[in-house]
């Protein structure tokens, strides 16, 4: 009998498939496993290779390295990137946190996982003068080919100056240039107090009282900035850092940046003809404001010598003065003879004006003009800015007259030249568009003051030109 049962047929079919079906899914399941087991294998191996590479990488690194008795920390894992850095045993704790940080954060930021950091401290002669301590950060890439891995980038930051006879963190009179730095320093830390303070004005008084500097005074010397202690309850903050770049030229030069000293040098022999105007015994509100509207349209910066009398007086002048770009100095005063004064009336002359320009326009003026010229080596000193005499003198309060005194200026101009004028007087403003024209013909430029004199001007100096300069002893 032929019996056909089609739901069997069907049921056996079916069943074979589900083997069928089972069995290459073991098949697919074992074989993914073994991949999964080759490749484990395989990172381990790698990861051991790599491992060795980096030993002994750090074995070289530290082979290269003058300083002895070294000790190193190598540390990673399998999610991080090997890293390691190396020190003396003399370093101190601070210093080896401080390494360790940067070692860390250098390793976290590596982008593959197939990249190495090694850090140590490295240390450079400058000059047999000074050390540079430097932080060493190199970044290596592993490359399969090579087995190896291969330098990618390093960085060098520095951290630490130190004398080189001494050994010794690098002392505030290392780090002058000279004595007289210490007048130009206390300069530039009240320059520096002010702008950091929210309400400057409520302690110009202490700011402007402030004795000078000396060179027992508490100063950490940065690799960039002094680090000078100040008056909490006064100032309101601990500490203030003053940046070398800033106290050029009080600083000794090897704590520059060589391409500083190279700019400097450049605007230094930058040899285009230059000259400087500048104008005594204002501000007012007439022939002052007339000059700058004259000198904003031929687009020429001058000086001004202010007397701290007139500031008060016109203080809308003065604040214009400084809002054209011209420079403001100071000039005294109620305009007396210095020579004739005690110390402590010419430091209350200086004083009292460079409160009158601070509160009027924010600015401490950088440079003093003696009135009449007149000076002692004792007022340069109790004055204790730089001493701005001239080489050209106008006479345009004696001569009054536009014609006379622009040509005596254009025949006696030099490159270099300070020339004296007075915006106090109509007829010198009138002088003022000839002395231009004329003077731009012979190709010359006008600048500031301290433009003239490459911001070197110091205390203890005067200026007749950019090139005549006498020292007081
Ligand atoms: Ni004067």
């Amino acid at each position: 009998m032929h019996t056909h049962n089609p739901a069997k047929k069907r049921y056996n079919r079916t069943a074979k498939q589900l083997i069928l079906l089972f069995l290459f899914t073991c098949l697919g399941l074992s074989l993914f496993g073994t991949r999964l087991f080759l490749r484990a294998t395989n990172d381990h191996i790698l990861r051991n290779t790599r491992q060795q590479a980096f030993d002994q990488l750090v074995q070289k690194e530290k082979k290269n390295q003058p300083l002895t008795s070294l000790k190193s920390i190598h540390t990673g894992s399998k999610k991080m990137n090997p890293y390691g850095f190396f020190y003396s045993e003399e370093e101190s704790d601070a210093v080896v946190a401080q390494l360790e940080k940067q070692t860390q954060a250098a390793a976290q930021q590596l982008e593959t996982i197939s990249s190495a950091v090694i850090s140590y401290i490295s240390e450079e002669a400058i000059a047999e003068t000074l050390i540079h301590r430097n932080f060493v950060t190199k970044e290596y890439h592993w490359a399969p080919e090579q087995a190896a891995f291969v330098l990618a980038q390093e960085a060098y930051e520095l951290f630490e100056l130190r004398s080189y006879e001494t050994r010794e963190p690098l002392t505030f009179k290392e780090a002058a240039k000279d004595e007289t730095s210490l007048r130009s320093i206390t300069r530039c830390l009240q320059e520096a107090l002010l702008e950091a303070h929210d309400s400057p004005e409520t302690i110009l008084e202490e700011v402007l009282t402030l004795p000078d500097l000396t060179f027992e005074e508490e100063v950490v010397v940065l690799p960039h900035a002094l680090k000078l202690r100040t008056d909490p309850l006064v100032f309101g903050f601990e500490t203030i850092d003053l940046a070398y770049t800033d106290l050029f030229p009080a600083i000794n030069p090897l704590l520059l940046d060589p391409e500083f000293i190279e700019e400097q040098e450049k605007k230094k022999n930058d040899a285009t003809k230059k000259v400087a105007l500048t104008f005594d015994d204002g501000p007012n509100t007439q022939s002052t404001m007339r000059l700058l509207h004259i000198l904003e349209q031929e687009q020429v910066e001058a000086t001004f010598f202010v007397l701290g009398q007139m500031v008060t007086a016109h203080p809308a002048a003065a604040a214009a003065i400084v809002e054209q770009g011209h420079e403001i100095a100071n000039h005294s005063y109620s305009h007396p003879d210095l020579t004739r004064l005690s110390n402590e009336a010419i430091r209350n002359e200086v004083k009292k004006t460079d409160e009158a320009i601070f509160r009027t326009t924010g600015v401490l003026p950088q440079t003093f003009r003696a009135p009449y010229g007149a000076v002692t080596q004792d007022v340069i000193k109790q004055v204790g800015l730089p001493m701005i005499h001239w080489e050209v003198d106008s006479l345009d309060w004696q001569l009054r007259d536009p014609q006379a005194i622009s040509s005596k200026v254009l025949a006696e101009v030099r490159p270099g030249s300070i020339i004296l004028m007075h915006d106090i007087h109509e007829s010198s403003i009138d002088a003022v568009p000839a002395i231009l024209s004329g003077l731009r013909e012979k190709g010359y430029e006008f600048v500031t003051i301290t433009t003239l004199l490459s911001e070197e001007q110091q205390p203890y100096h005067q200026y007749f030109s950019a090139t005549s300069i006498q020292k007081i002893e």
